[in-house]
């Protein structure tokens, strides 16, 4: 058993006035779609965010898009667009994936807003005024030719350890050597290829040093113990003052008293959390904003939820910040670990870096909700997605166990009863031994460990089954003067059903409101599990899920392989907009003439086009090069009618080393733009353009 005697004692007095809590997940950057590791945040934070709302609690639940930074500004200036629009866009994409994952936001904003910046400003004026801003010059690189200063994962050059060419600015992918951008041999810009040049520039500062004693307190009780002592390290070796401006050109927002100094993205982000808060509350009057955040806030609470990659701004620069500024510290960090798939990670090369929209073409959300609370268990250990594993979980838990138990029993109440539950239960015994398992269950829901919660409830589930089993109501209602004890197993199985449905809710929401409006009962709360549901008429059943089979998953995957989105639209940049993290800047940010002279582009007409059965996404063609034919795969059907492209001409990569895929062997590359779905469009020469010809 994980948890504190203290804690499973707070979970199981309940409280008379409803706790009131503010709850987040970290804000994604606005410049690539959602994918399964943002979604395992989400799930993580709306499973707990949808227990305390059935435990009766009040809850509000807000997220945003991080907008600011160089990269937001280079890939809107990339497309030709402001950022601002391009970060609407991008917001819009985002609200629409949470919510077919069913993830319940009471508001979605932006950083880049009028909330964000007011609060911003207050807190640097606050943290100014109390002398905790300091100034001093940096010296960094300079791309001359951008005209920007470059954060270290922009720069590339040969490591000075062993000097492997075209190594990012901070280390070094060949030997791990860790370095400053300034040590790299050759360097050159990523964004532009020219030479850059030391230019000293001033910083703002925040010096973090003087909460040191305040956040080893907070820290022994505000995250998990494993996250408290690698920060201490941190606190052990002193904190350095934290550098919370950068030079313009920026996207962000100028720190007041300046023409050219923006708010680093990681200052304003977390502050995104209380401005989406204040944006929901101009709409809502059920919470002040000051009652979550004053200084002196009492009875309410703020629990952020995010990774383990990003501890140091929410467990140190935050607290300190909100403290220094005269707001109240968050009652809780929740930390998780990475996804890997198949034990690695998340890789484009295999298909496993997969995108929200591409994960729901394939799969239903409720499959990936179940498989992560299955494995999340409120440590920071690493969440694999065993691609088989997950097949086999959620056929033998979800449609095996739970689902079925409904389905046994549902059909002789409507067909022989009028659809009517007995009035009384054969077993109460073992209905109050499910009841039993409220507070354990909620326990394990309040401490993040959904895994042991989830194992609960299938051992309570084959409980279920086995009385079912046992009790056989197929054979008894071979004969008519056994009706009501049909009856009254019926009732029995499924009300066990719903006392499971109760526990699995938070998870699985769509399947517990599909379920209510087939038990015909309001919407299920917590306490509902020690009642059972008696002499009362359920609607008809209808499947609440079917099985998964492990070939949606390999075409989810192939999908994922020829995502045209995940195409990086500007040279340098990867996803992320934060300058200094590793997952910025695309490994070859810029090439050699040589190696474009490598890429052997020719003229193709298009001889066949045809769908490939059982790929969402592809086209196969048949190709032209002049002297010879040979066939290819593209993923350019969501925006190609096959019978429209024969006769075309396009451009083919023809020494592409053929690539083997589950449909056939894909010789060559044909080229398109666009950043997909309706949006892809062949490159096309002009007419007078033969097949063969070289691309020059
Ligand atoms: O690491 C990230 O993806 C950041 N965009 C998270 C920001 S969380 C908060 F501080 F805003
Ligand atoms: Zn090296």
């Amino acid at each position: 058993m994980r948890y504190s005697r203290a804690l499973v004692k707070q979970v199981d007095f309940q409280p008379v006035m409803p706790r009131r809590i503010f709850v987040t997940s970290a804000l994604p950057y606005a410049n690539g779609q959602i994918h399964l590791g943002h979604l395992l945040e989400h799930i993580q934070t709306d499973i707990w965010v949808r227990f305390q709302r059935m435990r009766g609690n009040q809850v509000i639940y807000v997220c945003a898009d991080d907008t600011h930074g160089t990269a937001t500004m280079l890939r809107a200036e990339a497309e030709g667009i402001t950022p601002e629009t391009y970060i609407d866009r991008l917001r819009a994409d985002h609200v629409r994936d949470f919510q077919r994952f069913q993830i319940s936001h009471d508001n979605y904003y932006s950083t880049h807003s009028p909330e964000n910046r007011e609060l911003a400003e207050f807190m640097y004026n606050a943290a100014k005024a109390a002398g905790r801003i300091t100034t001093s010059s940096v010296q960094q690189l300079y791309d001359p030719e951008k005209k920007l200063f470059l954060a270290d994962r922009f720069v590339r050059g040969a490591c000075p350890r062993c000097k492997t060419p075209d190594q990012p600015g901070d280390n070094c992918d060949a030997c791990g050597a860790t370095y400053a951008a300034t040590d790299l041999e050759a360097p050159r810009s990523a964004l532009s290829g020219a030479t850059p040049v030391l230019r000293e520039s001033e910083h703002y500062f925040f010096d973090v040093a003087p909460s040191t004693e305040l956040l080893r307190n907070w820290l022994a009780s505000s995250t998990q113990p494993e996250v408290a002592n690698k920060l201490k390290e941190w606190l052990d070796a002193g904190l350095k003052p934290w550098d919370i401006s950068r030079d313009a050109p920026y996207f962000g927002f100028l720190i007041p008293g300046t023409t050219d100094k923006y708010f680093y993205v990681w200052l304003d982000a977390p502050i995104g959390y209380m401005a989406s808060l204040r944006n929901l509350l101009s709409r809502r009057n059920d919470f002040t904003f000051e009652e979550f955040w004053d200084a002196n806030a009492t009875g309410t609470e703020v629990h952020h939820f995010v990774g383990k990659d990003i501890i140091n701004f929410h467990c140190l620069f935050w607290p300190a910040l909100l403290t220094v500024s005269g707001f109240r510290r968050p009652t809780r960090v929740h930390v998780h670990g990475f996804v890997t798939v198949d034990g690695t990670k998340m890789s484009k090369s295999r298909g496993t870096f997969i995108e929200a929209g591409t994960y729901l073409e394939h799969l239903r959300p409720e499959y990936l909700r179940y498989y992560y609370a299955a494995k999340l268990n409120g440590t920071v250990d690493d969440i694999d997605i065993n691609l088989d594993d997950f097949v086999q979980r959620v056929n033998s838990d979800l449609v095996g166990k739970l689902v079925n138990i409904a389905s046994r029993c549902a059909g002789f109440i409507s067909k022989q009863f009028s659809g009517r539950l007995a009035p009384s239960l054969p077993e109460p015994a073992l209905f109050d031994e499910l009841a039993s398992a409220a507070d354990s269950i909620a326990a394990c829901y309040e401490a993040d460990d959904t895994a042991r919660a989830v194992r609960e409830i299938m051992a309570l589930a084959d409980r279920a089954n086995q009385y079912v089993a046992q009790a056989a109501p197929w054979t008894l209602a071979k004969d008519p003067d056994r009706a009501p004890e049909v009856q009254a197993i019926c009732t029995q199985g499924l009300n066990l059903f719903r006392q499971l449905l109760v526990y699995i809710k938070p998870i699985l929401p769509a399947v517990a409101e599909a379920a209510e409006n087939f038990l015909n009962v309001p919407p299920l709360a917590w306490t509902d599990a020690s009642t059972p549901l008696l002499n009362h008429a359920i609607n008809p059943y209808a499947p609440l899920l079917t099985r998964l089979e492990r070939a949606a998953i390999d075409r989810m995957v192939d999908a994922s392989r020829a995502t045209p989105s995940q195409a990086q639209p500007v040279a340098g940049l990867a996803t992320g907009t934060d300058d200094n993290k590793e997952s910025n800047v695309s490994e070859k940010s810029t090439i050699s003439i040589d190696d474009f002279a490598k890429v052997q582009l020719k003229v193709a007409r298009i001889l066949e086009a045809s769908a490939v059965e059982g790929a969402d996404k592809l086209l196969q063609l048949r190709l032209d090069l002049g002297d010879h034919q040979r066939t290819v795969f593209s993923g350019i059907k969501s925006a190609y009618d096959p019978a429209n492209l024969v006769g075309r001409l396009t451009v083919v990569v023809a020494n592409l080393a053929p690539r083997k895929m589950r449909f056939g062997t894909s010789e060559g590359m044909v080229l398109a733009a666009g950043p997909g779905g309706s949006d892809i469009f062949l490159i096309a020469p002009d007419t007078g353009a033969q097949p063969g010809m070289d691309v020059t």
